[in-house]
């Protein structure tokens, strides 16, 4: 080989290993989350859905890797969280910020969105406003407004004209409060009481007591999912409303699937509202459940924080597309804007100006199947419903 050919070979493999390697760059994606203390689970949800994503549909997008880098935040902690999404993008070069459980910590991480040039794609926190904090987030959960609303009128069909709601004190609890009384009210119904709890709450016998006092023939209630539902709804059953006949309306956050099994007979006839359950009947959610129970290692602990980080994962792949690996926050966002595609709860798009995710709401039922396990029966559709808790809309 003469050496003017050696350098036109050294410089074409040059030219080849640039457009590879130049471009070829592995994309971190930062996800926060509960994976430790009493919301565990729903952490451990988070990382089923992004795993069986990953599993399903591959480990790279047009040749960048995809790493994932998880933090982990127990509890709510805003300070903690705004740390953990500081830290993630400048030390570990996130392009990505994605989970976030709780609003407040959603809340503490988005004004430094812009000046990080990283979107946040939210699989959980649930409350409204949280869009309006900056123009670099997007949802794939729900919000409680969301997935509420159905319910006011669901209870004066079944004849409930006086209810008591009971709600967390904090964003999503106080969205719920409103969506479902603004329901409920416009279909003829009245609140009689609305009682917010600290959401440290842990004994609720007296709030069960003044349900009872309230004389209201049901109950309106939202918590955030984990031990403080679990013993929300054991305690509407042992302080013996169920029995009494109480009507019990919430959203979905309280019957979740992976608390089934240890209330047992307790959460038998609970109706509740929600974009997701374990089982919806859907190729898409048959996919999605074999390969998330695959990831969490065991079919009982699966619940919805999955399908959100499952389907956030689809966005932030969609976006590592549409920039072709490289850092460009409003490209990104821009590029999911009006994005529609069939998620394993249903058919789902990106709206646009709100960049929350519209989504069917089902009124669900918990009943006992063949194999003697309580599940959500869904039993009833309100198709393509947007945030009405935005005021955009
Ligand atoms: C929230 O903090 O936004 C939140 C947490 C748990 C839920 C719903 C909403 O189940």
């Amino acid at each position: 080989m003469t050496a003017g050919k050696r350098i036109l070979g050294a410089a074409i493999g040059a030219l080849l290993m640039s457009s590879v390697s130049a471009y070829a760059e592995t994309v971190k994606v930062g996800i926060i989350g509960p994976f430790s203390g009493p919301f565990a689970l729903q952490g451990k949800n988070f990382q089923a859905g992004v795993e069986a994503y990953m599993a399903l549909n591959g480990k790279s997008v047009k040749g960048h890797d995809v790493e994932v880098i998880y933090r982990d935040l127990p509890a709510a902690n805003p300070a903690q969280s705004r740390a953990l999404a500081q830290e993630l993008v400048v030390k570990e070069k996130v392009q990505y910020l994605g989970g976030v459980y709780f609003t407040p910590d959603a809340m503490a991480i988005t004004p430094l969105l812009a000046q990080a040039n990283t979107p946040l794609v939210i699989f959980n926190a649930a409350t409204s406003a949280i869009m309006n904090t900056s123009p670099l987030v997007v949802r794939t959960s729900f919000t409680t407004a969301q997935t509420t609303t159905p319910l006011g009128k669901v209870a004066v069909d079944e004849g409930v004209k006086k209810v008591i709601s009971v709600v967390s004190d904090y964003g999503p609890g106080i969205d719920a409060e409103n969506a479902f009384k603004k329901a409920f009210e416009a279909a003829g119904g009245q609140v009689v009481e609305a009682i917010r709890m600290p959401m440290n709450t842990t004994d609720f016998s007296p709030i069960m007591q003044r349900v009872r006092d309230s004389g209201a023939a049901g109950v309106f209630a939202f918590l955030p999912s984990g031990p403080p539902t679990l013993g929300f709804v054991k305690a509407f059953n042992e302080t013996g409303l169920k029995k009494a006949g109480i009507k019990f309306y919430a959203p979905g956050d309280l019957t979740q699937e992976s608390d089934l099994p240890a209330l047992g007979e307790a959460a038998e006839g609970l109706k509740t509202s929600f974009h997701y359950a374990v089982a919806h009947d859907s190729p898409e959610n048959k996919k999605f459940v074999e390969a998330a129970t695959k990831a969490i290692g065991s079919a009982d602990q699966l619940s919805f924080p999955a399908v959100g980080a499952y389907d956030g994962m689809h966005v932030i792949y969609k976006m590592i597309e549409a920039t072709d690996g490289k850092q460009d926050a409003k490209k990104a966002v821009d590029a999911v804007k009006g994005l529609s595609w069939t998620s394993p709860r249903g058919p789902v798009r990106i709206e646009p100006e709100t960049r929350h995710i519209t989504q069917n709401i089902y009124l669900r039922e918990v009943a006992k199947g063949a194999d003697g396990k309580y599940f959500n029966k869904e039993i009833q559709t309100f198709p393509d419903q947007k945030d009405p808790g935005l005021a955009t809309q």
